[in-house]
């Protein structure tokens, strides 16, 4: 768990990080209020909070993590004491958690909701990867207010049903058939090897930290390469 961290953090988090401060409508939000679901180490959180001096405008931050496996929990009293953002994470079954989400909604407004690296972890375990996507259009999407967005973050493979690009396409229909909602794909190049171009390619790759020294014995990701498709509520 740790060596995953010092492994993928960087660019977990700057994978995110891209998409919230340059290149889409979610700059304009002044508030950050994220669901992330199947968080593991919560990379997404980290960067959010990490480079926060760098938001234009100032927001403000809240942030809820569901995770299956409380081996995590280490990780996450870390963040918590580190952090003077509101952070929590609530330790669930993805899936028992998208199947009513009544009170979640009751006490919480998430504007963002951040599914990453969670479908390639599904299919691997061969999880009903239907199902997921029926909740999150109908108890997720549904439910969230106007001006909101859902970002899927993942490998960028999608050859066959066991890659987790082969189904943004089914997951954006579905989500088109909601009144006032687009739906937007991205790409990073990929550096070392040959990449597949996937509608819109960021601009730049790299990570936006500084590795630590004390870390590179890791060897950490040091660009970003994933598939991304957003979904904005309006
Ligand atoms: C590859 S990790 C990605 C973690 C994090 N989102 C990130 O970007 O680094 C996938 C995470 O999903 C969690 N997970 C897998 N199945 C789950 C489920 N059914 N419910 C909740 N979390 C789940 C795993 O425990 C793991 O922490």
């Amino acid at each position: 768990m740790y060596f995953y961290s010092c492994k993928y953090t960087y660019k977990y988090s700057s994978e995110i990080w891209y998409l919230l401060v340059k290149y889409s409508n979610l700059k304009r939000l002044s508030e950050l209020n994220i669901l992330s679901l199947g968080c593991g180490s919560c990379p997404d959180f980290i960067g959010i909070d990490t480079l926060q001096k760098e938001l234009n405008p100032k927001k403000s931050i809240k942030y809820c993590g569901i995770e299956i496996n409380k081996d995590w929990r280490p990780i996450h009293d870390w963040i918590k004491s580190n952090t003077s953002n509101p952070f929590e994470v609530k330790y669930k079954d993805v899936y028992e958690f998208l199947d009513n989400t009544d009170s979640f909604f009751k006490n919480n407004s998430p504007n963002i909701v951040i599914i990453s690296y969670l479908i390639s972890e599904l299919l691997r375990s061969n999880s009903n990867i239907i199902n997921l996507k029926k909740l999150l259009i109908k108890n997720i999407l549904n439910r969230l207010p106007k001006d909101s967005y859902i970002i899927i973050n993942d490998f960028n493979r999608g050859l066959s049903d066991v890659d987790p690009r082969s189904h943004y396409g089914d997951i954006g229909n579905m989500a088109k058939e909601i009144p006032s909602v687009n739906v937007y794909s991205y790409h990073y190049a990929h550096s070392l090897s040959n990449y597949f171009w996937y509608h819109n390619q960021h601009p730049k790759n790299n990570i936006l930290f500084t590795v630590n020294p004390k870390i590179s014995k890791f060897n950490p990701w040091q660009f970003c390469s994933s598939a991304q498709l957003i979904i904005e509520k309006l």
